[in-house]
């Protein structure tokens, strides 16, 4: 008998999905999409071009920031952010590359 999840938790806890994330795709994607408004990188001491936006060196230490978290919100509309349109590879590997930043 298959047990009913929410499709999104479904999708974000498949084991098997952890294979395809690859850091330093993660990083190139950073780069080209995420650079504009975010400091991508661990120097410590980058600005992020945005203000507003966290370095991602200081998203990844977040004690709440988790793989499941940074994949959450990946997957939502941020109202800050605009809309990307993100594969799951794609998440997978901006999350690996986010949290590898912080060593996690
Ligand atoms: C147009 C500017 C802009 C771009 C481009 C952008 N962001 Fe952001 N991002 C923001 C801002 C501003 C915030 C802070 C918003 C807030 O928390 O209210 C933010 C917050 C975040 C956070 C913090 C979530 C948390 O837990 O607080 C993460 C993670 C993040 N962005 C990831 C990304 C990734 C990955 C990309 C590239 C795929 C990206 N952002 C591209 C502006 C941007």
């Amino acid at each position: 008998m298959r047990i009913a999840v929410p499709l999104a938790l479904a999708l974000i806890a498949t084991p098997a999905m952890a294979a395809s994330a690859d850091p330093s795709t993660g990083e190139k994607i950073a780069k080209s999409e995420c650079a504009s408004c975010h400091a991508i990188g661990r120097a410590a001491d980058a600005k992020s071009p945005d203000p507003k936006a966290p370095r991602f060196i200081d998203v990844a230490k977040m004690s709440s920031t988790t793989e499941l978290s940074l994949k959450v919100f990946l997957r939502s509309s941020h109202r800050n952010m605009p809309n990307f349109i993100l594969g799951r590879e794609e998440i997978d590997s901006l999350a690996s590359y986010i949290l590898g930043l912080g060593g996690k």
